[in-house]
């Protein structure tokens, strides 16, 4: 028996949008034999009607009024991937409010206004899907939500940005600096123009806040992420880090504790910074532009995701993956879980506990290194190991030090960078790296 098409109304026709309307023109038998689904492609909203593109869509689909599709009658399900904030929220709001399920790739918005949009979607009792808004092609949405929702997680820690791989790869295995690296990402098209979103991290805090709300059904946005860039490491960074056992990596952390009785309430941890990585970490052989996500639980112990992070056909089969799931919950009328977050405590950097990695260029002169070693005692910081070299380029005045810790209060090690630069043997205070652990 001939079963009802799915009619499909896309926002935005680009890397993502373009890629799932080439899928769904070219893969539709496929589809259709596995999942018994026939998906119709309705209507596509761009910003210009004479672009050139790469999918080659049926004449009369094309249109600039996207509140038109967003609202129509003639469409079943909404798929957005404008990206941005406005207008993709209040499309997504129309269409949600008029009962139809969405599906978005949309990190930004989620990462603002997820709250909102998830709270509408319950109101209206449809879904509202978002597999490829973190890591792309990588399902770890769905298995947080679904397969992992009886899961104690503890913690996700996640190379979700695939620019900042990229770069710290040719850092750490081609010895490129900072700069030459970014240079051959943008030449490659990793990197825009303007790479801030990604080498500041961003985007990486984004996705971050949206795995927090997930993981944890916490309510948390992108501006209550901590967040720190790649752009300030150097060669010696990398190369240090790479005698000491360790690689060097962006990483997009969130994670969850039980609090200390009445004085400390549950909380969660979400931060994006460098971190220094055990080479024997499976998060180590993450290299290029991959993305990983690694999960810990209590029952299921460590698992991780692997694979294309971004990239117009990867997003695209994770959106194709969660219209087939938003369909099948249609026809079934049905929606699936929707996400709803509560209030939690959101813990202050300086409450992390953590071992550093610190670089300073010091005085090469006797007494020094007793100096230094007794700021960090001062506040309760304490070494695990120490080396120190000439700074040849310094015309061999001045030494390196470096010095791993064990686990320390950021609050402490941060008091004792501020002692440390009084100092005046102290030259200069280089990398303060955290180092995760085994
Ligand atoms: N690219 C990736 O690898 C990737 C990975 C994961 C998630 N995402 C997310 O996917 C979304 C789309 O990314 P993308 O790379 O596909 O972006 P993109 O290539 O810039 O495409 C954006 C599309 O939206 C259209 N558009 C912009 N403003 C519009 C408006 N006001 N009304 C209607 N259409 C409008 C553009 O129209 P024109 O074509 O006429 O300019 C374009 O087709 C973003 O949320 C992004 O964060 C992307």
């Amino acid at each position: 028996m001939e079963t009802a098409p799915v009619r499909v109304g896309l926002l935005g026709c680009g890397n993502v949008g373009g890629a799932l309307a080439q899928l769904l023109l070219d893969d539709a038998d496929r589809i259709r034999s596995r999942t018994g689904l026939r998906f119709e492609l309705r209507a596509v909203a761009v910003r210009s009607q004479t672009r050139e593109r790469r999918v080659s869509l049926p004449a009369g689909l094309l249109t600039t009024d996207g509140h038109a599709v967003a609202s129509s009658a003639d469409i079943d399900v909404l798929v957005e991937t404008i990206g941005g904030i406005e207008p993709a929220r209040s499309l997504i709001l129309a269409a949600l409010k008029a009962g139809k399920p969405v599906v978005t790739a949309n990190k930004e918005l989620l990462a603002n206004c997820g709250a909102e949009l998830f709270e509408a979607a319950a109101t209206a009792g449809v879904d509202l899907l978002f597999e490829a808004s973190v890591a792309g092609g990588i399902p770890i949405i769905r298995p947080l939500r679904e397969s992992l929702a009886g899961e104690h997680v503890r913690r996700v820690m996640g190379i979700v940005n695939g620019t900042t791989n990229f770069i710290l790869t040719r850092m750490s295995e081609g010895g490129e600096n900072y700069h030459d690296a970014l240079a051959e990402a943008q030449s490659l098209g990793y990197a825009e123009r303007d790479p801030t979103a990604d080498v500041e991290g961003f985007d990486a805090a984004a996705k971050a806040a949206i795995l927090a709300n997930v993981a944890f059904g916490v309510r948390v946005v992108a501006g209550d992420v901590y967040r720190e860039g790649i752009s300030e490491l150097t060669p010696s960074d990398i190369a240090m880090a790479d005698r000491m056992g360790y690689v060097l990596k962006l990483l997009a952390i969130v994670a969850q504790d039980d609090g200390d009785g009445d004085d400390t309430p549950p909380g969660v941890a979400v931060r994006v910074h460098p971190a220094m990585v055990p080479a024997t970490h499976p998060l180590a052989s993450v290299r290029d532009s991959y993305n990983a996500v690694f999960v810990e639980g209590d029952s299921v112990g460590q698992l991780m995701l692997l694979g294309r992070g971004a990239g117009g056909p990867p997003t695209a089969s994770a959106v194709l993956g969660d219209l087939i799931d938003a369909a099948h919950n249609l026809r079934n009328r049905s929606a699936g879980r929707t996400v709803a977050l509560r209030e939690s405590a959101i813990r202050p950097i300086d409450d992390l506990l953590s071992a550093y990695y610190l670089r300073l260029l010091v005085a090469d002169r006797p007494g020094v290194l007793h100096a230094v070693s007794g700021v960090f005692g001062r506040h309760d910081v304490s070494i695990r190991s120490m080396e120190q070299e000439t700074d040849e380029e310094a015309g061999g005045d001045e030494a390196r030090l470096v010095f791993v810790t064990h686990p320390a209060r950021e609050r402490n090690v941060q008091a004792c960078l501020h002692e440390l630069r009084t100092l005046d043997v102290v030259d200069r205070i280089g990398g303060l790296i955290r180092v995760i652990g085994p």
